[in-house]
């Protein structure tokens, strides 16, 4: 909104500026996260941090700040913002050098976060969406939370195009994930999911929402579906910090059970949003 980080300084943002020589900017070279905030409540924030800095040493960038400091700073970001209901988005790049593909001697990684008002998305937690089958022809490198994200980029294009909210990525038969979010199948009340490797990124709300089932006493199987196995499931959902946990009724032309969130998934709803209400209490 209306305060932005941009490593050290926290500033009104329009006097932000980017450099066009900064690594994120040209080569996509940096990680992101983005964090829900609940009440002024920064949610699973702890868990955020540990895989920002995780996608960071992946790529072998150093984040300038202790974990317990970066905390803070998107505290006192939220604080400034007077922000509510919305989300944080933070990134850090390699920082800015003169082009060329190898890191860069000297660079100093750049860092930047700003909050933004949404909404928690109601009507689609109370009657899911349609989503479009689409081919993902991303990195193998998923579990990084990087920048590049022109392979979601086409796919929420696609999906868009036909009118769907969410694309489901396949690796030739396997199911992976969502364009940007983890998506499950639920069959004869078991829990259907990709297991967290290198082809998808391992969410915090899908962390969360395995807790949740365990918690519930719901099997999780964390094994890749096939196309074939998901349009035949029961109910499907998608798990994204900002979609929670929202329910998929259709799939290209398959309506799934009666175009109606099931049984299960509106149980691991309530489990999670528990887990948010809980969250503003504490
Ligand atoms: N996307 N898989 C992919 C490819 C994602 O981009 C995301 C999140 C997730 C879910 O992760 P989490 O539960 O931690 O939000 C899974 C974010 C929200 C985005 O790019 O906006």
């Amino acid at each position: 909104m209306t305060h932005i980080w941009v490593n050290n300084r926290l500033m009104n943002r329009n006097e932000a500026t980017i450099d066009p020589e900064d690594r994120g900017y040209q080569f996509g070279d940096g990680v992101y996260e983005v964090v829900k905030v609940y009440d002024g409540n920064l949610f699973e924030m702890t868990a955020h941090i540990d895989r920002f800095y995780r996608s960071a040493d992946e790529l072998r960038i150093v984040i300038p700040y202790t974990k317990d400091v970066l905390h803070k700073m998107v505290y006192d970001l939220v604080e400034a913002d007077q922000l509510e209901t919305g989300h944080v988005y933070m990134q850090i790049t390699r920082g800015v050098a003169e082009r060329q593909h190898y890191f860069p001697e000297n660079a100093t990684a750049v860092f930047t976060a700003y909050t933004q008002v949404s909404e928690r998305p109601i009507e689609q937690f109370e009657n899911g969406i349609s989503a479009l089958l689409y081919e993902d022809i991303r990195w193998l490198r998923c579990d990084i939370k990087s920048l590049n994200l022109l392979g979601a980029v086409l796919a929420k294009q696609a999906a868009h195009e036909a009118n769907c909210d969410e694309a489901i990525l396949h690796r030739g038969n396997i199911v992976t994930e969502g364009s940007s979010s983890n998506v499950y199948g639920i069959k004869d009340g078991k829990v259907y999911t990709h297991p967290a490797n290198n082809l998808i990124l391992n969410g915090i709300t899908r962390q969360v929402v395995l807790r949740c089932a365990e918690e519930e006493g719901i099997e999780v199987i964390e094994e890749a579906m096939t196309v074939e196995a998901l349009l035949a499931m029961d109910e499907v959902f998608f798990t994204s910090t900002g979609a929670e946990v929202s329910p998929i009724v259709k799939i290209n032309d398959t309506v799934i059970q009666n175009g109606k969130p099931g049984p299960w998934t509106r149980k691991l709803q309530q489990a999670f949003n528990a887990k948010v209400q809980q969250s503003i209490t504490i």
